[in-house]
């Protein structure tokens, strides 16, 4: 995948973004009638240094391809106005693992979630961006149906997996649970053993052949590169890990029950930067095998792990597509002005 066009220093709009006063900027209305080249409509992720950075007039195009004058992307929804996808061509040709079918979220009065439909590809890895309480959380749980624990969540539309309904009135949220994989921001390894904890969703299915478990252990322990640290040491508490080790330690528990879909929320925001390039170099080696779905609010993180990435703005998919094409040549004016940092 493609990174260069993303400086390391410069590209990332953290969630704590200071530039959200270019929302509504009159500025952003100016576009250049005139703009034909391919430059001038294709516009590029690299942002200028902060110290340049000022609202700079693009055309818009649609997702057709269509450029729109006169519009400013920094706006905020009204009321439950939806927004069509900019869905790029290539997600199309894809397996979809997980879909996501017209899906809403309310947590009582509150909308978090519009009408979103994506597929999540088979054998990829989809990151999930977007400004701080956009959504991509609430839809990363929805997922594994974590959100029915909270009281007053309301949902519409549904999701599947591998063609199976997750919101279906007959589902077994259980059975369904073993089928996908869930890594949380703060690592939570149980209080037991690193055997124990890897193999820990065997146990609850019953399994107790010795040999069977120990061969599931290695395997995962291999699968989530931390096996030559602990091998040694299995019958030692998980809470004796060092942190990136603990966040290993739940991806191999995470996939020791070998899921369908491998879901991970900012699984490397509390991790020091060694711990994170482990992690990612994790990822890389678990694409193909597993299908993963992740948020993340490091744009050089979804630009080097992902194959495809999904913008979400205040509740809503903007866009989705090969993680190069959003960066390099995002279809919707809103992915461009978060990539550039022009809101946070
Ligand atoms: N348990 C909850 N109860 C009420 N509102 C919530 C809850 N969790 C999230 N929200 C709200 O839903 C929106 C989306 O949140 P979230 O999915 O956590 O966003 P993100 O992960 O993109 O930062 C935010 O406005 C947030 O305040
Ligand atoms: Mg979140």
């Amino acid at each position: 995948m493609t990174t260069e066009a993303i400086p390391e220093s410069d590209a990332a709009p953290a969630d704590e973004g200071s530039t959200r006063d270019a929302v509504g900027d009159p500025a952003d209305a100016l576009v250049d009638p005139k703009a034909e080249t391919e430059e001038e409509l294709n516009p590029v992720a690299a942002p200028p240094p902060p110290s340049a950075r000022q609202p700079v007039s693009r055309p818009m195009r649609t997702h057709s391809g269509r450029v729109r004058s006169g519009e400013t992307s920094l706006r905020p929804f009204e009321g439950d106005e939806g927004v069509e996808t900019a869905m790029h061509e290539a997600v199309r040709r894809e397996e979809a693992v997980v879909s996501v079918e017209g899906f809403s979220l309310w947590y009582g009065a509150k909308r978090a979630l519009f009408d979103v439909s994506m597929p999540v590809p088979k054998g990829k890895v989809t990151a999930l961006v977007g400004p701080s309480g956009c959504g991509k959380s609430t839809l990363l749980r929805s997922v594994n149906r974590l959100n029915d624990l909270i009281d007053e969540v309301r949902f519409e539309g549904d999701m599947k997996l591998n063609g199976d309904s997750i919101y279906g009135p007959s589902v077994d949220v259980i059975e369904l649970r073993k089928r996908m994989g869930i890594v949380f921001q703060k690592s939570n390894p149980f209080p037991m053993s690193i055997f124990e904890n890897v193999i820990y969703p065997l146990r609850i299915d019953g399994v107790r052949d010795k040999k069977l478990l120990a061969e599931v252990c290695e395997r995962a322990l291999k699968g989530a590169a931390l096996w030559d640290e602990v091998k040694d040491r299995l019958d030692e508490s998980g809470l004796g890990l060092s942190g990136g080790q603990q966040q290993r330690l739940c991806i191999a528990r995470a996939i020791a029950a070998e899921p369908e879909v491998l879901l991970m929320d900012e699984p490397c925001s509390a991790l020091d930067p060694i711990a994170t390039g482990k992690i990612e170099d994790l990822i890389d080696e678990l694409r193909g095998e597993y299908t993963i779905l992740m948020v993340t609010h490091n744009m050089q993180q979804a630009a080097r792990t992902s194959d495809y990435t999904a913008f979400m703005y205040l509740g809503r998919l903007i866009e989705f597509g090969p993680t190069s094409d959003v960066f390099q040549r995002p279809i919707r004016r809103e992915t461009e002005d978060y990539l550039t940092g022009r809101y946070g």
